[in-house]
């Protein structure tokens, strides 16, 4: 049997001294590309994504009270400027919420090249959330650290969860939760936006994921997706085609029909690139081996093998297929993009707190 990927982090009650956590990067099969709020991390569309069983981030926060500032390592490594800056943010809000001055040391490990379009910042945020929240005290379901991941990255609100998920965009005429807040206020909206597990088959989709190249990226997917958004006459198009894509997804999702799910995923994907390109001045995320192996993949297509491409704000390429064609998949993109490596990923598990032996 396979693992229940969707259990929910356990609720905290109680602040302690530090907390560890670990989250799975997600990928999206329908993109999350354009907010319609850039403070409180709100998207102008639903997504939905798959959590990998790779690639984890583990997050330490430790709370130092005797410290001026709050002290951030990557990997061993001080972060500094604006990456330093957004998790110092996201601690000043944990801290706000729990009423609690006291600064923090955040020690993190992460196995994704950072900045590559490999989702580091989903899988960190995640585990930040969790430990943090933990650490202050603030006591939140699953769908509470959902919402406070997102303010970190959009992204990371889905890695909160295992196996797919959905990011509801929280616009009005979706699923919100019963509340008396004015709907168009602030706390109404943040409350509106929040990830949350997608019933699926029993089916067993892998990831082939083809770093072509691991270097950070020229455009930050932060930097992009705004100019997409203000610059780019495809943009309403795309958004509203990846509404009905949604919708095609949870169906095929239900079904387990892996041909149907790549199929929506790679239109969804290409589409969004289509925005960037369309973009005033361009993002051009996809280079020369990232059409390489686009080509691969209609290759193994023809020859009769199920798989689809989706690509995110990088040159890399996310291969969706059978399990059991995984290395199949693998090796021909292998060929068709020499230089790089490969990773074969499956359906992974939600955002969750350390116990002490696990550390
Ligand atoms: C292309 O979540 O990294 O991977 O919210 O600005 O931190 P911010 O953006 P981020 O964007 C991810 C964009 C994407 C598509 C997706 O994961 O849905």
């Amino acid at each position: 049997m396979r693992p229940d990927h969707r259990a929910a982090p356990a609720p905290e009650r109680g602040g302690t001294r530090s907390a560890t956590a670990v989250a799975h990067p997600n990928i999206a099969l329908i993109k999350y590309w354009g907010k319609r709020d850039d403070r409180l991390v709100l998207p102008r569309t639903d997504s939905l994504s798959m959590t990998l069983d790779i690639l984890p981030t583990t997050t330490r926060v430790r709370l130092t009270p005797d410290a001026e500032h709050d002290e951030v390592t990557l990997d061993g490594v001080p972060l500094e400027g604006e990456a330093r800056q957004r998790v110092v943010a996201f601690l000043a809000l944990v801290r706000e919420r729990a009423g609690v001055s006291h600064h923090a040391a955040v020690d993190s490990e992460n196995t994704v090249p950072t900045g590559a379009g490999l989702a580091s910042s989903a899988s960190g945020f995640a585990a930040l959330a969790v430990a943090a929240s933990a650490v202050y005290g603030l006591g939140l379901d699953a769908t509470a650290l959902s919402r406070l991941a997102r303010r970190g990255s959009g992204s990371a609100a889905r890695s909160v969860f295992g196996d797919f998920a959905v990011w509801h965009s929280g616009r009005p005429g979706g699923p919100a939760p019963a509340t008396d807040l004015p709907p168009d206020t602030e706390p109404a909206a943040d409350l509106a936006s929040y990830a949350e597990p997608v019933p699926s088959a029993e089916f067993d989709p892998a990831l082939v994921i083809a770093v072509v190249n691991a270097g950070p990226k020229a455009v930050s997917s932060r930097e992009a997706m705004r100019r997409t958004v203000e610059t780019s006459p495809l943009y309403g198009p795309w958004a509203a085609s990846s509404e009905t894509d949604l919708v095609e997804m949870r169906a095929t999702l239900r079904r387990g029909d892996l041909d149907a799910v790549g199929e929506i995923a790679e239109r969804n994907a290409l589409g969004m690139h289509a925005t960037m390109l369309a973009a005033r001045p361009a993002v051009r995320y996809l280079s020369a081996p990232t059409l390489d192996v686009l080509d691969s993949v209609l290759r193994l297509r023809r020859d009769g093998v199920s798989a689809y491409a989706t690509m995110d704000a990088g040159p890399n390429v996310k291969v969706l297929c059978r399990r059991a064609d995984a290395d199949r998949v693998a090796e021909a993109v292998r060929g068709a993009a020499p230089g790089g490596s490969v990773l074969i990923a499956g359906r992974g598990p939600g955002a969750r707190l350390l116990a002490e032996g696990e550390r």
